[in-house]
């Protein structure tokens, strides 16, 4: 039997989420039984506590991750718990998403036949179509902890200290299994401290894209941008997929409404109306229209949601557009 120290540290490394101390007590125990004449036993925990190491090291390690403390400033964690029902997008950009994370959930038997599973998108679209809610809703769908690596902790006057900080950040992406979003990445192009020297600019974008074709982490990169007219199209080659974003379609503006509003309407409530009025609007910006109906319904003390209330968030929307478009 194991010692009373033993079964007390074993506990205490389960409390701490210190795996490796976790194992080693076990094969402590282990050690203990063999001594102890029972052979069998020792051999049977041995086994587990491969089997343990093999699968920590191939799986989700997220219980390393939550503990992580990121001092550089370089990256912000969240646990997004989203999920593939709350993103309303065409089904070709679906499709092209469950791909991607069905492979990731076969990682082991693809890499057991030589493949590897797709892990590299880049995310194109104009603004507010679901380029950063999709980072969240893949970190959800996969149960990975979500990384935003903070691009302007990254761009610096020297460009030594970019490289160095883009470095950092791919170590930890091999040594932390996770979604690794990063937002507006065409930013690294233009080197905004440097006084003038564009070259440099293009040499820290070309060296984050050679980062990205070397990586060869059990991760998932994910990179969005808006202005994929200004991107070099030889960079494409260095993601598995490179999906283009769009404004919502009538049946999916429809939707959207529909997953916000369902339990604040009225039963023979027109959606369809809600559609033809909202064309032009972004996925965020209807999102927002709908917030706002919902602010006013209880604001006021209304029972529900009218067409009227919606419209008028609808027009305020269009305006504020409008607006900034002029
Ligand atoms: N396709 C979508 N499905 C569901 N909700 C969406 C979608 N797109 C946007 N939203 C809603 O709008 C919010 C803002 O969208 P998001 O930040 O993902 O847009 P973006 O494409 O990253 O925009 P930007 O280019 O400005 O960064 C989301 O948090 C979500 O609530
Ligand atoms: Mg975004």
């Amino acid at each position: 039997m194991a010692s009373s120290t033993q079964i007390k540290a074993l506990m205490q490394s389960y409390i701490d989420k210190d795996d490796d101390r976790f194992l080693s007590v076990a094969l402590q125990v282990a050690a203990h039984e063999a001594r102890s004449g029972h052979g069998k036993l020792a051999k049977e925990l041995k086994l587990l506590v491969e089997k343990a190491r093999l699968s920590s090291s191939s799986n989700v390690p997220v219980s390393i991750a939550k503990g992580i403390k990121d001092s550089s400033g370089l990256l912000t964690t969240s646990y997004p718990k989203l999920r593939f029902s709350d993103l309303i997008v065409s089904s070709s950009v679906k499709d092209r998403l469950e791909r991607l994370v069905k492979e990731q959930k076969h990682l082991t038997t693809l890499k057991n036949h030589g493949l590897s599973p797709r892990r590299k998108l880049l995310l194109a679209g104009k603004p507010g179509t679901g380029k950063t809610f999709t980072a969240s809703v893949l970190a959800g769908e996969l149960d990975f902890p979500l990384f935003e690596v903070r691009l302007d902790a990254v761009i610096t006057k020297y460009l030594g200290e970019s490289s160095a900080k883009l470095r950092q950040i791919f170590d930890t992406i091999r040594e932390v299994r996770g979604i690794y979003f990063f937002d507006e990445f065409d930013a690294l192009g233009s080197h905004r401290g440097s006084s003038n020297d564009v070259g440099e600019a293009r040499r820290i974008l070309n060296s984050f894209l050679q980062m990205i074709e070397q990586d060869d982490s059990n991760s998932v990169i994910v990179c969005a941008t808006n202005h994929i007219e200004v991107l070099d199209r030889a960079l494409f080659r260095r993601f598995d997929d490179v999906i283009s974003y769009q404004l919502p379609s009538e049946d999916e503006i429809t939707q959207l409404f529909k997953n916000r509003l369902h339990s604040y309407v009225a039963k023979n409530f027109s959606w369809k109306k809600l559609s033809v009025i909202s064309d032009g609007l972004s996925n965020a910006e209807i999102t927002m229209a709908a917030n706002d109906a919902i602010k006013e319904m209880l604001i006021y003390g209304h029972n529900s949601i009218t067409i009227s209330m919606l419209q008028q968030a609808i027009e305020d929307r269009k305006s504020i557009c409008q607006h900034f478009q002029e």
